[in-house]
């Protein structure tokens, strides 16, 4: 039972600042707390982080939540995309949870995994020969590298490859504070993506390739899933595995041109070069929180919560809370013991850990070995976004 003589302090979202930044103010003084602008509790400490994702009481909230906000033409309107976000793994019943699970574990094997290490290689190397004396890092590497490994997965020709990016970028805005124009615009893209992935679909089952889609038409045969689950989960994963992975290349080289002496280090010493992404990962992780829903009254911080509350949970400030992190707000490539949230835990685990570290240790390793000179070739741009996060669009280096 929780303590019901302690109140939960709230809180305001803030407009004018970096929401990551100010989440750390709010952990300072409070593990549990309440953000009525968006309806929810907000968990910040570790302890409490780490407790709140394995309890069995709090499920993944649905990202359509906001859609509870809109009119109800504009839910009419948007139900292609809600029906298609239904289906996503996490969202759906626990049941449909691990039975996709399970599937998506037959390709990401560490055998997969680990094979792909020679293609991350061969197409940072492509990326990296294309460019003259400076590149902006989002464009010309980040968004790029990830994007083309999940082509690799579905198996997409180059020529279409270009469309990955868009895609990606305006389904981000489902699990954004998004307004009705932009989820209008994310529906566009989720419709077309998945029409495209239909055309996949139909030509691995016919003539089966070591791809993605075909284990997943392997799977269709066997009455595990079917078309609208396959193309629908697709989509989550460009959205999983494509931002994700570039935010953690751009924002790790950001820390590492803030840190010269770390930056330094790491290229005397290559082999840091796991613990350094580890140390990107906690310092700066992609995901800032995930979003849950209580089934079950649960007890967060001593304090008990009734079902169908929502729940930020902030890996972001457990990954810098100084009870687990000695010194949380240095960036420290040779950090040991770091047993950071940036990948979430529990049910929800990332399925995708591996390829992102595959893919990160690889480019990092390559960049820095073929441009040991590089440095800021001008400001980087950083967009908020909201409720909690932020993200580099831009990032110019010289070498
Ligand atoms: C640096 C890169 C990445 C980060 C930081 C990251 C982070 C996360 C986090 C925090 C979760 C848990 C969400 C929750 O608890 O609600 C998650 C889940 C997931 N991630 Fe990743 N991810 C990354 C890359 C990838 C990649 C490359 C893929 C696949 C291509 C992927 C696929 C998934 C999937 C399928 C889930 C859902 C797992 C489930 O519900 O059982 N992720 N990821």
């Amino acid at each position: 039972m929780g303590n019901p003589t302690t109140t939960i302090p709230s809180y305001d979202l803030r407009d004018e600042q970096d929401s990551a930044e100010y989440l750390l103010e709010i952990a300072a003084e409070a593990p549990l707390s309440r953000v009525p602008a968006l309806g929810a509790y907000l968990v910040t400490g570790y302890d409490t982080v780490l407790a709140a994702l394995r309890d069995g009481g709090l499920r993944a909230a649905n990202a359509t939540q906001g859609f509870e906000q809109l009119t109800e033409a504009e839910q009419a309107e948007l139900r292609p995309l809600r029906t298609s976000i239904d289906m996503w793994m996490g969202h759906t019943t626990a049941e449909g949870h691990h039975r996709f699970q399970k599937l998506l574990k037959r390709y990401f094997t560490p055998a997969t995994v680990n094979g792909l290490r020679p293609r991350v290689r061969e197409l940072t190397g492509e990326l990296l020969d294309a460019l003259d004396g400076r590149m902006d890092v989002v464009r010309d590497l980040a968004y790029p590298l990830p994007a083309n490994i999940i082509a690799d997965m579905f198996g997409m020709p180059a020529a279409d490859r270009h469309k990955l990016r868009e895609w990606s970028r305006q389904i981000a805005a489902v699990f954004q504070n998004a307004t009705a124009e932009r989820l209008r615009a994310s529906q566009v893209s989720v419709l077309e993506m998945q029409d495209y992935l239909r055309g996949i679909v139909a030509d691995r089952r016919a003539r089966p390739r070591a791809d993605l889609i075909t284990m997943f038409t392997v799977a269709e045969r066997e009455g595990v899933v079917n078309e609208d689950e396959i193309v629908a989960n697709c989509v989550l994963l460009l959205f999983a595995g494509h931002e994700t992975t570039a935010n953690l290349i751009a924002h790790g080289l950001n820390l590492l041109l803030d840190n010269p002496d770390q930056l330094e280090l790491l290229k005397s010493r290559p082999e840091l070069t796991q613990s350094a992404v580890e140390e990107m990962l906690r310092f700066d992780g992609p995901v800032t929180t995930v979003v849950r829903e209580t089934v079950e009254p649960v007890t967060i911080a001593g304090h008990d919560l009734p079902v169908g509350e929502h729940v930020f949970l902030a890996l972001y400030t457990g990954n810098h809370d100084p009870a687990v992190f000695p010194q949380p707000r240095r960036f420290d490539i040779t950090r040991e013991n770091n047993r950071h949230l940036a990948f979430g835990m529990g049910s929800y685990y990332c399925l995708g850990a591996a390829l992102a570290r595959v893919e990160s240790h690889e480019c990092f390793r390559i960049l820095l070995d073929r441009f040991p000179g590089i440095h800021r070739g001008g400001a980087a741009d950083l967009t908020v976004i909201r409720p909690f996060g932020h993200r580099l669009d831009s990032l110019p280096v010289e070498f």
